[in-house]
């Protein structure tokens, strides 16, 4: 009696569950879905009720891309890897555009199959390379999720409100081979009040270019043989402000930490960039570079992107350069104020050459 009274329930309860076919559109249109599995590109297309969202893992065909619009709020997990096939689309292949995301990779991969594109002439020639890979739009958390091989920039950050981006990877060390990967900066940045902790980038470009933006802090993350932490390269109308590159550690590579300006900028500026505490070791030419006369390291310094508030501070930032590179070159047009280089310690190479027209640098050693 109590079994039949129980089954009597349960069927009570699927048939209120159940919508009837005359209410079933409304009920769906206005309810949040529990958990929205995406397992192919048709099912990432319809996200914006989901406040969970599952991805397994899946294979992207040539022509398509993935956008990932769940609502406000939502969780995003992976258990499994995004592959992409070699692809016609153009970038970003990948795209991230929820507000408030808590998204965890679970350490998968989102693997962009760099190997069927690069051939040592990144986005200036040759094979058109789908760029950038991965866009994160939107704003929240990013954690443990590795991009593999992208075919050239990986991840671009164009988030719009507070971001932290944790235990994030971008693996493009086979592009080692042959000199074939070109071009894949780790994280390009046009963002403000965003933190990269604990990423991880192994590439042959940039490892994090700040674009523009402020209030950026980027710490205890690693850059393996890339073109080092960058700021720029500021373009005309970009600014850049308050930067913090704390505990970081660069291994090789063409360049450790470097602010670039293009020459010709006009109506641009780089403020308040502080280094805390950084290791940088084995680079082959510039250990340090502030320089506004990129795409020249050190050349003819343009003047309308003025530079002020370089500091090394908080904790030594150590510098050790090969034989044939520079400690330290600030290569300026436009730079003012009171540098604090107290905290920098760099050696080996063959010196430095400071032209730091109107700033005052006070203590270091380089
Ligand atoms: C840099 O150091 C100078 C001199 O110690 C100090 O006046 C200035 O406030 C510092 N700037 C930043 C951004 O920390």
């Amino acid at each position: 009696m109590f079994r039949n009274f129980l089954s009597l329930l349960s069927l009570v309860a699927v048939a209120v569950a159940l919508p009837g076919p005359e209410d079933g559109a409304s009920r769906t249109d206005t309810a949040k879905r529990a958990t929205c599995t995406v397992n192919s590109v048709s099912s990432a297309s319809s996200l914006s009720d989901c406040t969970d969202v599952l991805i397994t893992g899946f294979t992207v065909p040539s022509g398509e891309t993935v956008t990932i619009a769940a609502a406000s709020g939502a969780t995003v997990t992976m258990s499994g890897d995004i592959i992409f096939s070699k692809t016609t689309a153009s970038g970003p292949l990948l795209t991230f555009d929820t507000d408030n995301i808590n998204f965890n990779g679970g350490d998968h991969n989102i693997n962009g199959n760099g190997a069927l594109y690069w051939d040592g002439q990144g986005t200036d020639g040759g094979v058109t390379k789908p760029h950038p890979f991965v866009k994160l739009k939107g704003y929240g958390t990013f954690q443990d999720v590795t991009v593999l091989n992208s075919p050239a920039q990986a991840i671009s950050v164009g988030t719009t409100s507070t971001t932290v981006i944790e235990s994030v990877t971008v693996d493009n060390s086979a592009g080692n081979a042959g000199g074939l990967g070109a071009n894949t900066d780790g994280f390009d940045i046009s963002a403000s009040d965003l933190t990269l902790s604990k990423v991880t980038v192994n590439n042959q470009d940039d490892c994090t270019a700040i674009n523009s933006g402020s209030n950026i802090v980027v710490e205890d993350s690693t850059c393996i043989g890339s073109h080092g932490l960058s700021i720029g390269s500021i373009a005309s109308g970009k600014t850049v402000s308050n930067v913090k590159f704390a505990r970081n550690t660069v291994t090789g590579g063409l360049y450790g930490l470097r602010i670039k300006v293009d020459s010709d900028a006009t109506d641009a500026s780089v403020s308040d960039v502080t280094y805390e505490a950084n290791t940088v070791s084995g680079i082959s030419d510039y250990g340090v570079l502030i320089t506004q006369s990129y795409p020249d390291n050190d050349g003819t310094p343009g003047t309308g992107g003025p530079i002020s508030g370089i500091n090394f501070s908080g904790g030594t930032t150590t510098v050790s350069v090969d034989s044939g590179a520079y400690t330290v070159v600030v290569d300026c047009g436009a730079c003012s104020g009171t540098w604090s280089f107290a905290d920098l310690d760099a050696t080996g190479g063959k010196g430095h050459i400071i032209a730091a027209n109107d700033a005052t640098i006070s203590g270091g050693t380089y």
